[in-house]
Formats: structure tokens, sequence, C-alpha cells
């Protein structure tokens, strides 16, 4: 009988067909209970004020309104900052700190009386100076966290004997998720004052824990079911929370459901975006380009809160090395505190920036030098043997780098397509062309040691079909189909046996977020752990009640086997509950090897690197400032792919986003605090027309985990984001051909054609 293979094989993402029929269900799609309210939100026209009086009277006067909630309503904390900043709180008490923060709500008959009421409130405000951007936080010493340092070897001393130095600084831009489907929840009161709140977030244990602790209820009384996200992007790893209680405290209340879905102005003004940053940079190198010594000094925005942004700066800071050695090293972080809306995750966390800058001060040595960045990258490489400890200490062994990129350079035909576009250049003044090459290395697992768990719960039901839960969350990467995938290949079941079922905090308790692109890592083991012990009593009954060894019984292709002995995995099931065999069985995850200490910026934060390189070429036009992607290719390591169809998808989807981010998304406030991009109008997202005219990604074949993880898979969420690097990097290459050849533009991200003209025209 021929094994099944469920794993190691292109499966159409599970919802695929319900995405585009449009029978996939989000949370604004459930029916709706009769007696069911809508409610939304007011917020504050101002930065930064102390509030001197909110009159709601007129809000609650007009029809269909029902009440309205201020920061007094809520039963228990007014907060819903993550961890224990204590910094954030659900609705204004009396200082106003960002422009868009919520202060009220209103409770009404329909979503659009809710809107409509929202706007008679009166608000009369005592403004203060506010911070806006991160140049001032930093004048001003305002931080949300204090800053870090990481360091190893002396730079000081190695800069100042370096042959060659050079300083400078890149600004990199904030990103707005754009998830198609935007911020919603629905509250629905069960028995008791219990509360099941529907939501799109990546991370239901931590609504389900806020949302009891705004109503001072245990976390018991509140269940959070989680079926699928319309993307999140990191976007709703911390950001679902603050509706989930809007809509919560409101069903507690009045003891009827309560729904909130955000309006996209709304929700680009009122959440969290990737952070901005400013990097300085110091190198010293030889005349080969090999770095000797660097200091980076990050400032980032990280809005009014904490939120992530202490792991969001301590991950950029891990990857201001990317993929190569730095032996004499300092890094250091401030995390700003300005009056806008906090920053959250994104999509790499913060290692997209931290790239940056060591990419960009990778292309400034080789301008220096006249050199193809690509020498200058090769030569900084991290070593297979020596030359191969970060900046945090911890000996990087998996490193496929050399071969990698070897590998790409051919596939792509790099440095004849250099010469190529040199000769196109020359009889091009208009039109201008760049290449670049940009590897990555990202590092896998939450760089916070107790988050790196991860429990599944597994039932065989009496005809042999299966339940699976995990802790994991959908939000369109393709984790429920992989975590079915694996669990069908350990029972050697048909995959479509494997029932897929909502995330629910009754079901899977106490789980992490959905992120650092670890779900698959993390909820893989824990869903085969759970399949396994149910095996493994299966296993003893068939030993038993048929007389045959342990270690002959087999499963496969629906059966299992044993000697003479056979049968369906079905009857199997069947028979081992008429035994009294329990079928359900829960599963544990801990990501083993970690560890990390802050105060010595020494250890091991990360099980392994996934890695990846890009080659991205591209045309500006001169005179509009417009850019394209003509071709890029990539390699990326996936290890053994689980799915390498979905893998794929990952790799173009995140390398598109990235090339968003740095060329097109740009976040603007006024000088008032007043984010004025804030719809698709303004805000200008990749569309099908971006992706590059030729795109060749492809997993690496030679790619295996030598870490025993999941079928020795590799992460792939979030790293191809940083691939798109290498279009920034070209971008510059084809501004400098045009300018003469020898400096390296001073272009920030995103490129946008405003940014690439005033770089031509700077000439
Ligand atoms: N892909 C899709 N389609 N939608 C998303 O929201 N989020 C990304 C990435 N890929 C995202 C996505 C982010 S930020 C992370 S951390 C990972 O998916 C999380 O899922 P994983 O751990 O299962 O890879
Ligand atoms: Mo992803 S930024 O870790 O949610």
């Amino acid at each position: 009988m021929p094994k099944i293979r469920n794993v190691h094989s292109s499966i159409t993402h599970d919802s695929a067909r319900k995405h585009v029929s449009g029978k996939a269900h989000y949370v604004d799609d459930l029916p709706e209970p009769s007696n069911l309210l809508h409610c939304y939100f007011g917020t504050s026209d101002v930065a930064h004020a102390r509030i001197l009086s909110m009159d709601l009277s007129a809000v609650e006067q007009y029809p269909g309104v029902v009440r309205t909630m201020t920061a007094r309503d809520i039963p228990g904390d007014n907060e819903v900052s993550p961890a224990h900043n204590f910094d954030e709180p659900v609705l204004a008490n009396d200082l106003v700190q960002f422009a868009g923060q919520p202060l009220f709500a209103v409770l009404a008959e329909s979503r659009a009386i809710a809107r409509q009421a929202v706007k008679l409130a009166k608000i009369e405000y005592e403004k203060l100076p506010p911070i806006l951007d991160i140049e001032t936080a930093l004048d001003r010493k305002s931080f949300v966290i204090d800053p870090q340092v990481m360091r190893q070897g002396d730079s000081r001393a190695a800069l100042s004997t370096s042959p060659n130095r050079l300083q400078g600084k890149i600004f990199t831009g904030g990103q707005e998720h754009f998830y198609l489907e935007g911020q919603v929840s629905m509250s629905l009161p069960q028995e008791d004052g219990d509360i099941l709140v529907l939501t799109s977030s990546q991370h239901p244990s931590e609504v389900q824990h806020l949302v009891a602790r705004s109503l001072g209820k245990p976390i018991n009384a509140v269940n959070v079911e989680v079926r699928r996200m319309g993307g999140a992007f990191g976007g709703k790893e911390t950001q679902a929370a603050q509706w989930a209680i809007i809509t919560a405290v409101f069903a507690n209340l009045t003891d009827r459901p309560v729904k909130l879905r955000l309006d996209r102005d709304d929700d680009m003004r009122s959440t969290g975006k990737r952070h901005d940053f400013l990097i300085h940079y110091d190198v010293g190198f030889d005349d080969e380009g090999r770095i000797l010594g660097i200091e980076f000094e990050h400032a980032l925005r990280c809005g009014i809160s904490a939120d992530l942004s202490g792991p969001i700066a301590d991950r950029a800071m891990f990857h201001s090395d990317n993929a190569y050695y730095l032996s004499n090293v300092t890094v250091t972080s401030h995390r700003c505190k300005t009056n806008t809306v906090s920053n959250t995750a994104f999509r790499g966390f913060g290692g997209p920036q931290g790239m940056v800058g060591i990419e960009r001060v990778i292309d400034a040595i080789a301008y220096r030098l006249g050199k193809d960045p690509l020498e200058v990258r090769e030569i900084n490489l991290y070593g297979l043997k020596e030359r191969n400890v970060t900046p945090y200490k911890m000996t990087v062994k998996d490193n496929v780098l050399h071969s990698l990129v070897a590998d790409l350079k051919e596939s792509s035909d790099y440095t004849q397509r250099r010469r190529q576009i040199d000769a196109f250049n020359r009889n091009s003044p208009v039109i201008r062309r760049g290449i670049a090459f940009t590897p990555a290395k990202f590092g896998i697992s939450f760089t916070t040691a107790f988050l790196n768990q991860a429990a599944a719960l597994v039932h065989v039901y009496k005809d042999g079909s299966v339940h699976l839960n995990h802790g994991g969350t959908e939000m369109g990467q393709g984790l429920m189909i992989k975590i079915a995938q694996i669990v069908a290949d350990e029972f050697q079941v048909d995959l479509d046996k494997v029932k897929i079922t909502a995330t629910n905090t009754g079901k899977v308790p106490n789980t992490s977020a959905t992120a650092a692109s670890s779900g698959t890592d993390m909820n893989g083991m824990a869903a085969r752990a759970a399949a396994r012990k149910i095996k493994k009593r299966l296993i003893s009954f068939v030993s038993k009640e048929f007389s045959v060894d342990k270690s002959d019984v087999r499963f496969i292709n629906n059966h299992v086997e044993a000697g003479e002995f056979e049968m369906s995995f079905a009857e199997l099931a069947e028979q081992a509950w008429m035994g009294r065999i329990s079928l359900s069985a829960t599963g544990f995850y801990r990501t083993p090897k970690i560890h990390y200490d802050p105060e010595t910026s020494s250890g091991r934060p990360f099980l392994y690197f996934a890695y990846g390189a890009a080659v991205s070429e591209v045309e500006i036009d001169c005179l509009t400032g417009e850019s394209r992607i003509i071709r890029a290719d990539i390699l990326y390591d996936a290890g053994k792919s689980v799915n390498p169809a979905i893998d794929i998808g990952q790799i173009e989807g995140g390398f598109v986003q990235g090339a968003g981010w740095l060329t097109s998304e740009e976040i603007w406030w006024d000088t008032e605090g007043h984010l004025r991009t804030h719809a698709p109008s303004t805000y200008k997202i990749p569309t099908c027309g971006d992706i590059p005219e030729i795109f060749n990604v492809q997993i690496w074949q030679k790619g295996r985990n030598r870490e025993k993880t999941i079928h020795r898979s590799k992460a792939v969420g979030e790293p191809p984001l940083m691939l798109a690097i290498s279009v920034h990097s070209a971008i510059n290459q084809a501004i400098a051909g045009k300018l003469g050849g020898e400096t390296l533009p001073a272009l920030d991200t995103p490129a946008t054609p405003e940014a690439i003209l005033n770089c031509l025209s700077g000439a």
C-alpha cells in the first residue's frame, strides 16, 4: 500500500475557493442575532491636549442611540496595553495623546446611526504642544522605554584605526498594514455575565485576557473565537483588543450582542503601523570593503505607548547585521515617544528596518570604493567556520548563504545583466535602469523566550474523521492547511478527513500570538504531538486486541496494519471507541535551546535562521520619478517545505509588500499631527500592476533545516519581505548612474517618485 504524501506537497489553501466565491466567513459575514446593536467610537482631532469637558448629551438624544460609553463606564481596567505596561487606555481619560485617539463610544440600533451620532459630541480641549517626529522626541528625550545597547568587540577603537571611514544616515518610513478586512469584533453575552467574542485577531488569548481585565472578570468568563482574518500582517497582533473590549463592555452593560467594524479611514488613523526609523551609521572598512568596525544608532517612532515597540526595536538590533559578520560593533536603540498612534508589529517586526541600515552601509562602501556592491556583500558574508559570531554572540551554524548566493547569481544571470544594464543606460538619458542583489538572514523564534510555546487539541471520532484545533490563527498565510497536512500525514489519512476548526480560547488556552513566522513550526509540532498520543493508544489497543507486536503496527493509506492484521482507520476508530479508548488528546511544544540575556546582550535568541536572496532590476523615469520592477529573481530557503505552493505564495506576497513599503507607501502627518494618508486615495499599496514583470520565485532545492523542526521545514511568513531591499538598492543605482555613478544618492524610503526626483535634481 503506498504511503499518502500529505506533507512536502503543493496543496491548495483550504479556503482558496471560499475566498474567491465569498463563502469564507469573516466576522462581519456571520448571521446577526436579531437583537444585535452596533457601536462606533469618537476620536480626538487634536494631537495632544487635556480634555476640559466632554458633552455627549446631543449624542445620547440622537434617535436610535441606546447609550454612550466613556472611560468611566469600563468596569475593570481601562487599559489595552499588552504585557504589563499600563500606558494605553481603551478610551482616553483626561489626556489626549494623538489625533485619532478614541475618546468615547456610542451604542445604537444601526452602525449608520452610531457613526452619525458620534459627530454630535462637544469636546473642549486645552491644547498642549505635541511631539510629532523622531528628531524632536530625541531632542526632548521623550521615550516609551529606556534605550538599549548591544555590543561586541570595540567599535570605537576599530573605527579610529580603519583605513576608510564613512558616516551617514537613512530614514525608513512607516507602513500601514492595509489588511483587506478591517478591524472588527462582535461580542455576545452568555449566561451568568460571560462573554463570547468573535474577532479578527492574531492573538485570541490576549484579547480574552484584556477583555476579562476590562470587565473585571476572571479569564474563564470570556471566550474568544477567530476563524480567520482577512489579512493581518502584524496589525492584528495587539490592535484587535481595543475594539473587542468596547463591544464586550457594551454587551455587558446592556445584555445584548454588540458589533463594531471600523471604517477604513478610522482604521488607518486609530490603529498602529510599522515603526519609521532614523538610522545613523559610522563604519570603518579596509580597501576591499571588509567592515572592520561599525556603530549604528537606531531611533524609532513608537507613538504614545510601548505596545510591542520594545521587542520590535530589539529585533531591529538583532538584524542590524543582516547576513554580515560585524566584529566590532555597537548598536544603540532609542525608542521614541511621539504624539502619534502607537506603532505596532508589521511583517518582519523591526527586522526589515535593521536590515535596511546595514544594506545601506554596504552600498555606501561599494560606491566609495567603486566596486560592485555584490562583491562587498560577498566579502562581508558570515563565514562558515570563522567570522560567524553575531553581535549578540550567537554562533551562526546553519549558514547556507555562500551556496544559495552562488546559485542565485548563476540562475539570475546577474553579472551579464549588470553589463547589459550599463550598455542600456549609455543610450538612454531618460529611462535609467539599475540592478541589485540582496541576501537576507532572519532569526526564527520569539525573542521573548516564554512566548515560544504552543498547544493543540485533536479528536478522532468513531467514524475515523478527525477534528483539529490549535492555538495558531489563520490570516491567509496557509497555517491551517499546513497543520492539517501534518496531522493527516501522522495518521496517514486523506487530508479531507481532517476538519480545520476556528481558533478558540476554550479549546486551547494561554496561546501566543500567531507571529514571528513561527506558526507552523510551533503549532505543527504541538498538533503532531497530540496525534502521536492518540496513535500510541491505538497501537496498544491493536496489539492487545489482535495479539500483534506493537512495533509492527503501521498507519498507512487510511489503514492500520500489522503483519496479517489489517483494518481501515475508520473501523479501528470505531473498535477503539467500543473498547473504551480515549480518542482525544492535547499536544504541547516548547522551542528548545533558546535563551537570551539582555543585560549582556548575549545568548541564543533564535532556534535557527531563514535565508534567502533576491536580484531586482528596476527602471526609473528621470522626468517623472516613477519606478517599476522589471524583473525579480528570488531564491528562498524554506527548508524542506511542508507546502511549496503556499510557501511560494508567501514569498511572492512578502516581496511585493516589501517593495510597497520601500517605494510607494508613504505615511504622512501634517504639522498638527493629523494623519493625511488615511485612505487608498492618498496611500498607495502595490496592486497586481506593480508585480515585477518577470518574477522568478524558487524555493531552494538544497534546503533542509538542520534543527529538528517540523518535517525539517523553515519559517516563511516574514523573511521574504526583506528581499525587497534589493529594489531600493537598485533604484539607488539607477539614480547614481544618471548622476555620474560615484556617489550613493541620499534616497530614504519610501522611494516615491517625489523622492527620486528630489535626488535627481539634487545634482
Ligand atoms: N500572509 C498573509 N496572506 N496574510 C497575513 O496577514 N502575515 C505575515 C505572514 N504572512 C500574513 C501573511 C506575518 S506578519 C506573519 S508573522 C506570519 O505570516 C504569521 O504566520 P505564520 O507564523 O504561520 O507564518
Ligand atoms: Mo508578524 S509582524 O510577527 O505578526
